[in-house]
């Protein structure tokens, strides 16, 4: 990463509104794009660290709300009444249990902002990340009613394969891509809801 793309407006802006990563304020777009979170929801955080999701997302749900993250590495010293953190891996079905039963079984809106380690070859990056998809679909069909939202990052490269997987567990599929993305990333966020509740 170049000194420039480190200290470019959405790197400052993350940094003036005291947030642990750039990410923080792509999710504030998407926020004000979609209107995701309202007050005392229960939200889900796939990929959580380094915590600007979980700070943004613990602003908008307030005290009555409740945001549980996930990832592979520990978050550190970010202390809210309406945040917790598991460690472990969200394909790992101990790991799923431990957050179903953190939340009581239901959450409002699942989000992933999880991204995998790369290895440069495409398939094998195309297949890690449609895997990472598809755990974001598994923890939805685990924890969403037919009202909630999932938010999930995905990589242009698997767009079309992903969308199609989304749009069978969901009526409403939109794609958007926050002006904070940096130029050149292939990063894109879909908003699913209303989903298809047999
Ligand atoms: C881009 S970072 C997330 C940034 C975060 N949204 C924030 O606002 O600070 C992606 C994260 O996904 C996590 N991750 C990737 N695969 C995962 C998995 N299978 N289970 C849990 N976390 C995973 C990585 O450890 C990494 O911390």
């Amino acid at each position: 990463m170049s000194h420039y793309e480190r200290k470019d407006a959405t790197y400052r802006a993350a940094k003036k509104a005291g947030l642990r990563s750039r990410a923080g304020i792509k999710l504030e777009d998407l926020d004000a794009r979609f209107h995701i979170f309202s007050a005392g929801q229960t939200v889900v955080d796939l990929g959580c660290w380094p915590g600007a999701w979980l700070q943004v997302a613990a602003q908008r749900v307030g005290v009555s709300g409740h945001v549980v993250g996930v990832d592979l590495v520990a978050v550190e010293g970010l202390v809210a009444e309406n945040v917790s953190v598991l460690v472990g891996d969200a394909a790992n079905l101990k790991v799923r249990a431990a957050l179903r039963e953190s939340i009581d079984g239901s959450a409002d809106v699942v989000l992933s902002d999880m991204a995998p380690k790369l290895t440069g070859i495409r398939a094998t990056d195309a297949a890690r990340e449609e895997a990472l998809v598809e755990i974001a679909v598994e923890v939805s069909r685990e924890l969403l009613g037919r009202r909630g939202k999932l938010l999930v990052k995905l990589f242009s490269g698997v767009e079309a394969a992903a969308t199609r997987r989304l749009r069978e567990e969901f009526v409403t599929v939109t794609p958007f891509r926050p002006a904070s993305t940096r130029k050149g990333s292939s990063e894109i966020y879909v908003l699913a809801c209303d989903r298809r509740v047999d």
